[in-house]
């Protein structure tokens, strides 16, 4: 089978053959149809999540993936070929890009008919944080208003259609393209960040996403009422920051849990939710959906087909 490695860190990922893996006991083995890319491949490539996720050499690569089981592992009674599944793969073992992959049955979840594979690869990474930053981290509740940085990048495009589904109102920083996406999407307000400053637009925000960190994170605390909160996906908040400005911070640290997927999956269908897919490349095509994740100007998600 066809895999996608990395050979070390900042090296080219290579498209490798190799011998497709028997399933042990509790696992399955996927025919994958589909794979989502998340800014935490290139991240991982880079070297720069070592610290979090330090990979061995040859590392297989991607973590989110939808297909078909092909074959199950002895005692692996809760699966059976044929089923329609998702799941998000231990990032420091990775196998996503690939045309198989070896994954625990109590990481699956199941994918109703009505879900393409495209659409629910793209669920695992960025739907999980956009769901754990504002309904586990922040707590965001009906008639709150939240900003979502970045409302046409995988994790926003999710986050603007859970805030709206939840009641909040929402506002959305985009650029080009995003602003007419973010307002498809759901977003009450929409603000061109390079050509508007954020900071001077908005104010009395109960609930920022910050997506972006740097100086876009520091700035956030200004637009926040007091008592509000910023969670950040990209890098922990500065504590003397949330205290001079009277909010809390946190930083959104993404664990993939099968349950909460499988309630996102079903959110798909019953709530008229969308996967906001940047394009599709057949795993040949890798090394431009990498540049393309790498870019950091995906609009949606960027998947991967076999
Ligand atoms: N902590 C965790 O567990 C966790 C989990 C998931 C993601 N993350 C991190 O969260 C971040 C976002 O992830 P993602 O998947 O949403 O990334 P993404 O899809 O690559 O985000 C790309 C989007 O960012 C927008 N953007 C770039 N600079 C911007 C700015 N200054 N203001 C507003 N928008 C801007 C781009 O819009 P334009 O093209 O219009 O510029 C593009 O649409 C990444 O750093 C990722 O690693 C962390």
């Amino acid at each position: 089978m066809q895999q996608i490695i990395l050979t070390d860190y900042e090296q080219t990922p290579v498209l490798q053959d190799v011998a497709i893996p028997e399933p042990k006991e509790g696992e399955v083995l996927v025919r994958i149809a589909a794979a989502a890319l998340n800014p935490l491949d290139v991240k991982l490539q880079r070297g720069q999540a070592h610290a979090y996720f330090p990979l061995t050499f040859p590392s297989p690569m991607g973590t989110d993936l939808a297909g078909m089981i092909e074959k199950t592992g002895s005692l692996t009674s809760r699966w059976r070929a044929g089923d329609r599944v998702v799941a998000r793969l231990d990032p420091t073992k990775g196998g996503a890009f690939a045309q198989y992959a070896i994954v625990s049955e109590d990481q699956l979840v199941l994918v109703p008919e009505a879900l393409n594979f495209n659409s629910a690869a793209g669920l695992p990474t960025a739907a999980g944080t956009a769901w754990q930053a504002l309904v586990e981290s922040a707590d965001l509740q009906a008639g709150q208003t939240v900003l979502v940085h970045a409302g046409a990048g995988g994790v926003g495009s999710f986050a603007i259609q859970f805030a709206r589904g939840l009641g909040a109102r929402v506002i959305a920083t985009v650029s080009g393209d995003g602003l007419e996406i973010a307002r498809e999407l759901g977003a009450d307000q929409v603000i061109d960040y390079r050509s508007e400053d954020f900071a001077r637009r908005v104010t009395d925000i109960d609930v920022v996403l910050d997506t972006i960190g740097g100086d876009t994170q520091q700035r956030s605390f200004d637009v926040l009422r007091s008592g509000g909160k910023l969670v950040s996906t990209v890098s922990p908040p500065e504590q003397a920051l949330a205290i001079a400005h009277k909010v809390e911070s946190a930083f959104v640290f993404h664990i993939s849990n099968a349950k909460r997927l499988s309630e996102l999956v079903k959110a798909m269908g019953a709530k008229d939710h969308s996967v906001l897919i940047e394009g599709v490349f057949p795993i040949t095509s890798f090394a431009e959906a990498f540049e393309r994740q790498a870019s950091g100007r995906a609009h949606g998600k960027i998947i991967l087909t076999f």
